[in-house]
């Protein structure tokens, strides 16, 4: 197993494979949802996307040519069970046994996501995360997976970000299925953290090498005026935000006082069964992934209105965030942000890891996303993305500063590797290190001025770690 410090980057299948009908794959929620008229915010679809399906060699040897000994990317439900459940895709997993070996012939350490948003249809149809069946049917898909690839990949990811997706599906509403129902949002949630901890412990039963982990995308939490109601909004933003999937995955049960917020706003919890905390407990991870891209700043709720209006908008407007009775969302207006309204605070990273190192000492962490979107431009055939360097510097080196303090961080990925499709923004919002030049019949790569500072880091990081 590499022991190495992971120096690397992420994408994720949807969002960059394209070859949306090849190679025996079936329909998944997104290729749907893509196609239809509900997808009025940005109608652009992944099925071509970067078309990773055919040139992974090519973006694998440009990683490992920038330096990077690590590549994050999730397999495709779909390209593995075409129909979510039972028939296998030979062609599917002979794809992604290539994708392993070329990452391996480059000295690649592949990190290897099972779900990443792309949910098979049919699977969808019947209720997705909702329907407690998709728990059985997501072990049976992770079964094959470890089962065939599980000697050649020492790092695995069951689920990616339980929490935001479930906010985007069920709170915002701008993820499929597009409704804004928080209880509907709690209870798939469920079956996420389900589904994880019983693949958990398949892998333990195949007594498979490497580790497995969940993805959560984690958030500092802050206040600008200290006193207890906002301490107390705090720690609600906390169990909303962070508590509710971290302490289940890495402790094996929920913060009691999270399922008492549940019950006393009247939530149906009877899809909690009697023999779900033995499942969690059987199920621990055995490190964290966490995404870590924004911070929040926590205020006292004015009332028991719940609103969560719009998010992820390129001109930076947010409308209010409420979550009744529990906290709202505040800004630091001294906070330098994205255009996508994201405050740019390294510092916070440090926070977080000095958190977790305090909550759950017994685990290592990884940071499997870390990043920022942009509008990039081409100048001569080059990208300047000075502010994308600015901020990757900073993030790093208060990383640097975590385990200096003893956090124990296993590795560091950038999201993304190149320019990747972006669930709401489409092909607008750029996060990668290699520029895609869409319009070019080939889907040229151009790398950016990101691509050689993280080369350069690496190189000299190395050194001290
Ligand atoms: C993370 C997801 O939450 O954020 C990625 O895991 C996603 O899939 C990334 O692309 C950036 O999101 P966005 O919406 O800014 O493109």
């Amino acid at each position: 197993m590499n022991k190495e410090f992971l120096w690397g980057s992420a994408t994720a299948a949807y969002q960059c494979e394209g070859g949306w009908k090849e190679g025996g794959k079936g329909l998944s929620n997104w290729d749907v949802f893509c196609h239809s008229e509900k997808n009025s915010v940005n109608p652009v679809t992944g099925d071509v996307a970067c078309d990773f399906y055919h040139h992974y060699e090519e973006d694998i040897r440009m990683l490992a040519e920038g330096g990077q000994n690590a590549y994050r990317f999730s397999i495709a439900w779909t390209r593995i069970l075409p129909d979510g459940t039972g028939r296998k895709s030979q062609e599917g997993i002979d794809f992604y046994h290539r994708v392993i070996d070329t990452c391996r012939k480059y000295h690649v350490e592949p990190l290897v996501t099972l779900y990443h948003y792309d949910l098979p249809e049919s699977i969808y149809e019947a209720g997705g995360w909702e329907n407690r069946n998709i728990v059985e049917q997501f072990v049976e898909y992770a079964r094959i997976c470890f089962e065939e690839y599980g000697q050649k990949v020492n790092y695995w990811v069951t689920i990616n970000e339980p929490n935001y997706e479930t906010l985007c599906c069920y709170g915002f509403g701008n993820y499929p299925p597009n409704v804004k129902d928080l209880g509907r949002r709690w209870r798939a949630m469920h079956h996420m953290l389900l589904a994880s901890a019983r693949a958990v412990a398949v892998f333990r039963e195949l007594k498979l090498p490497g580790m497995v982990g969940l993805v959560s995308d984690s958030y500092p939490i802050a206040v600008l005026t200290d006193n207890e109601a906002h301490k107390k909004a705090a720690h609600m933003a906390d169990l909303f935000f962070n508590l509710c999937v971290n302490d289940v995955c890495v402790k094996g049960a929920y913060p009691q006082d999270f399922v008492d917020q549940l019950k006393k706003d009247g939530y149906d919890l009877s899809y909690m069964k009697e023999e779900d905390p033995s499942i969690f407990a059987d199920g621990c991870v055995d490190y964290l992934g966490i995404n870590a891209y924004n911070r929040y700043i926590a205020e006292p709720a004015d009332g028991p209105e719940t609103n969560l209006g719009v998010n992820n908008t390129g001109d930076g407007k947010k409308t209010k965030f409420q979550i009744g009775n529990w906290f709202s969302l505040g800004e630091d207006s001294e906070m330098e942000k994205t255009p996508w309204g994201m405050e740019i605070n390294p510092r916070s990273i440090y926070d977080l890891l000095m958190d977790l190192k305090r909550l759950y000492p017994q685990i290592p962490v990884i940071i499997t996303e870390n990043g920022v979107g942009n509008y990039d431009e081409v100048v001569d055939g080059q990208i300047h993305d000075q502010y994308r360097i600015a901020y990757l510097e900073g993030y790093v080196d208060w990383i640097e500063r975590a385990m200096e303090d003893g956090c124990t961080v296993l590795g560091y990925f950038v999201w993304s590797t190149m320019d990747v499709y972006s669930w709401i923004n489409g092909y607008k919002k750029r996060y990668g290190l290699v520029y895609i030049d869409y319009d070019s019949d080939d889907l040229v790569r151009i790398p950016k001025d990101s691509y050689y500072w993280y080369k350069n880091k690496i190189q000299n990081r190395r050194k001290s770690f």
